[in-house]
């Protein structure tokens, strides 16, 4: 079970790839290296190993514990196309999706690519379905490093469909997206002679947090198929939904696809299982010219024979991911969230989160007398300079100033610790707080008892 704390543990650090929450302050005792897959051999053997000690041991454990076989795993051709890995993962990836996503009939392994992580789905995908200078719909504000993603290798543009926080018209809550949105976004790329070949959808959404419903899910895709246009749905975040009530539904889970030739669907275990530096991403489609040519990529995505025989086993390691795993993290989310939101209720800071992804979308435009970009970037910088990395809302393509987003999976006296500096700037005070003993000893979730 060692190994398995440290996904848990390792959850915390998944999203510090993309934002740090805190920079410890000088003198602190460095973070322990660790790897998600410490002990990642023992699943399944019952034996009991020594607690995971850094990389090393990891390493000296895959090579006792890794079939040999595994090794020699390569890219391999089929009848006609290059696949990424063995029929056996593509075979339990699609159990595990079928299981997870809750697909009315089973999916298939014949659907089912595996890359090195989402981005690299994005590159492949914008790459496959797009000519050079095309574009791809998406709404903003959205993760931003997508459009490098899709330009990097296919030269593939976003054209953002904005949304705003102001509750009107239809809309119901804010940022909300809506069928005439987007046929006013395609409406205003087609004016100006841009191409539109397909729409992305990030769901759960980062960095709103926020969850289309199955109705809206719907019309987005039936208002693709009007347009022949293709969905990317990104469900990175499907296994972090840690708010039951707000009955996420994966695009896999509807009855009828309206498009099933041109709805591809992402998922990775960077964020639901904390494993960004593993890099495993996954893409399911039904439509085979569109998966053999994103395989074919694999050449340049493809995972190595260890990762792909270490994944095959947490994949389908379906007992542990049900009763230990996700309950866990589920909890640490929950709490993580309740505190920070608590924290931010205080200060009168309003803020969006609807119960998923590991952010908050929080709303200082207060700080902002003018209203500016420059501003907030002037704002996101004294954080900085107070030691708190969060991220500004033109870094997502948010078109009013004065949103950050602020990643609350961490450990609980770094948020204490983070959320007494957020205050400090928001207060004007000029010294940058340090660890308290309070902030190093109160775990969230028991404050919150
Ligand atoms: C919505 C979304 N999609 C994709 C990614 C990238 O995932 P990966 O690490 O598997 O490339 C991220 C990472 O932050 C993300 O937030």
């Amino acid at each position: 079970m060692v190994w398995k704390e440290n996904v848990l543990e390792s959850q915390t650090r998944s999203c510090r790839s993309s934002t740090e929450w805190v920079i410890p302050p000088p003198g602190s005792p460095p973070i322990a290296p660790t790897c998600p897959l410490e002990e990642a051999s023992l699943n399944g053997s019952g034996t009991q190993l020594r607690p995971a000690t850094g990389p090393t041991t990891w390493m000296s454990t895959m090579r006792i514990r890794t079939p040999v076989a595994s090794l020699t795993w390569a890219p391999v051709r089929t009848n006609s196309a290059l696949t990424c890995c063995p029929r056996g993962l593509r075979e339990e990836v699609a159990r595990f999706l079928s299981f997870y996503c809750k697909s009315p009939v089973p999916l298939q392994a014949e659907n089912v690519v595996v890359l090195n992580g989402c981005a690299s789905v994005f590159s492949a995908l914008a790459t496959v379905l797009c000519e050079v200078g095309e574009a791809f719909l998406i709404p903003a504000p959205y993760y931003g490093a997508i459009t490098q993603h899709v330009c990097l290798y296919g030269n593939v543009r976003l054209v953002s469909v904005y949304l705003d926080s102001e509750v009107t018209g239809p809309d119901t809550r804010p940022f909300q997206l809506t069928v005439e949105k987007l046929e006013m976004a395609l409406q205003g790329a087609n004016s100006q002679g841009i191409k539109v070949k397909g729409l992305i959808l990030i769901n759960p959404q980062n960095p709103l947090g926020d969850i289309y419903s199955p109705a809206e899910l719907q019309n987005f895709l039936e208002f693709a198929k009007r347009h022949e246009l293709h969905v990317m749905v990104d469900e990175v975040y499907m296994l972090s939904v840690f708010e039951e009530s707000v009955g996420y539904r994966s695009v896999l889970s509807l009855e009828r696809l309206p498009d099933p030739q041109r709805t591809h669907v992402m998922w990775a275990t960077s964020k639901d299982f904390g494993m960004s530096g593993l890099r495993f991403g996954t893409l399911y489609t039904e439509n085979r010219d569109v998966a053999t040519a994103v395989a074919s990529l694999c050449r340049y995505h493809g995972l190595s024979g260890l990762v792909q025989h270490q994944m095959a086993q947490l994949l389908r390691d379906r007992d542990w991911i049900n009763q230990v795993y996700l309950p866990e993290n589920h909890a640490r989310l929950k709490a993580a969230h309740t505190y920070v939101a608590g924290e931010l209720r205080a200060l009168g800071i309003p803020f969006l989160s609807r119960g998923a992804g590991f952010f908050i979308w929080a709303d200082l435009r207060k700080y902002l007398p003018e209203g500016s970009f420059e501003e907030e970037r002037r704002l996101w910088r004294r954080f900085l300079d107070h030691k708190v990395l969060v991220s500004f809302g033109k870094a997502f393509e948010c078109k009013e100033p004065g949103w950050f987003r602020l990643v609350f999976s961490d450990k609980a006296h770094r948020l204490c610790l983070g959320m007494q500096r957020v205050r400090q700037v928001l207060e004007g005070k000029s010294q940058v707080a340090e660890d308290p003993p309070a902030c190093q000893t109160q775990e969230p979730r028991d404050r919150h008892r």
